[in-house]
């Protein structure tokens, strides 16, 4: 992170708010959770990195996708895999959304957990390796990820998250919605695990699995998202689907891709698709969206290629 040291947006005058370092306030998270409305939850889960990936998620993000979605499974009982789900209030959206459409739902995340502790007044958060990652204060927020900081800066972040050191209490918390917690006991539809998409999914074979705000180009390399991209397709049985979506300035896209007997083929875009679709492996005479060949009957069957 190029600017390690950011303003937490609660010790700050309101016009400040508007600057890209300044960052929501992650200490209500060291509160009671359950006095915190869904989307103050997210704000302050949002705040959180840990390795190269942020938290960053709110409800009613996805709404286009979620239409989506309904529209393919009205009626029929799909199971689902959301991969990288964060605090799972996009989760929550869709499975609102289907309401009796579904039969599992997956709700899925490589940091489900976080510790967090008290030193003089200043809150520190560590991964579930125990690694310090984040400082915050009534002024500042502090990352441990200096890798492209200034020297000097690099420095003064790795000093202040050191004192984490001097923390005598940890407390742990599950980064999930109350609401979706309180669900996942009522509802044996959902459930919530850990799940890192660089290995293959072990559980039953799901029939949708989503990936959304993941696969970025921020987070990972070219390299990396095709490997991860490959993992989920393997992880899908003919017939399943892929749904990859992205955000740019606030503006949802996605893509659908449908696994059949020859390969991946796209299914459906929206907002000209996400930014991983071009990882996706499509056999090489339907890249590009052109079906052509032997496979244009499958794709024709299946109804593809859609733009919304
Ligand atoms: C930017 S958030 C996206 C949250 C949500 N899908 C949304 O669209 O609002 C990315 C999430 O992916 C998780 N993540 C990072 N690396 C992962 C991995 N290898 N496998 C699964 N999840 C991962 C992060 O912990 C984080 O919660």
């Amino acid at each position: 992170m190029r600017l390690p040291i950011k303003l937490n947006r609660a010790g700050w005058p309101a016009s400040f708010g508007r600057l890209s370092f300044v960052f929501d306030d992650p200490r209500p998270l060291a509160k009671d959770l359950t006095s915190l409305s869904p989307v103050e939850f997210s704000a302050a889960i949002s705040t959180l990195q840990f390795g190269v990936t942020f938290k960053t998620t709110h409800p009613g993000r996805q709404e286009y996708s979620d239409r989506h979605v309904l529209n393919l499974y009205r009626g029929s009982r799909p199971v689902i895999l959301d991969v990288g789900a964060s605090d799972g209030s996009t989760s929550l959206d869709l499975i609102r959304r289907l309401g009796h459409n579904f039969d599992r739902y997956y709700v899925t995340d490589l940091n489900l957990f976080t510790s967090f502790g008290y030193h003089r007044g200043v809150l520190y958060f560590l991964d579930q390796h125990g690694r310090c990652t984040l400082r915050a204060s009534q002024r500042f927020i502090v990352y441990s990820d200096t890798e492209r900081a200034q020297p000097l800066l690099s420095k003064l972040a790795q000093w202040l998250i050191s004192r984490s050191r001097k923390v005598r209490d940890w407390r742990e918390i599950l980064l999930i919605q109350p609401e979706l917690i309180n669900l996942a006991s009522e509802d044996r539809r959902v459930s919530i695990l850990p799940y890192d998409m660089f290995t293959p999914w072990k559980g039953e074979t799901p029939d949708l699995i989503k990936i959304a705000n993941l696969l970025n180009g921020k987070y990972f390399s070219a390299a990396q998202m095709r490997q991860a991209v490959a993992i989920q397709c393997a992880n899908l049985a003919v017939g399943g689907r892929l749904l990859l979506v992205s955000e740019d300035d606030g503006i949802e896209k996605f893509s659908v891709f449908r696994k059949t007997e020859a390969g991946m083929i796209l299914e459906h875009t929206h907002g000209g698709g996400a930014k991983a679709a071009p990882y996706v492996p499509l056999p090489d005479d339907v890249r590009n969206g052109i079906p052509a060949g032997k496979f244009a009957a499958t794709c024709a069957s299946l109804g593809a290629f859609h733009q919304s």
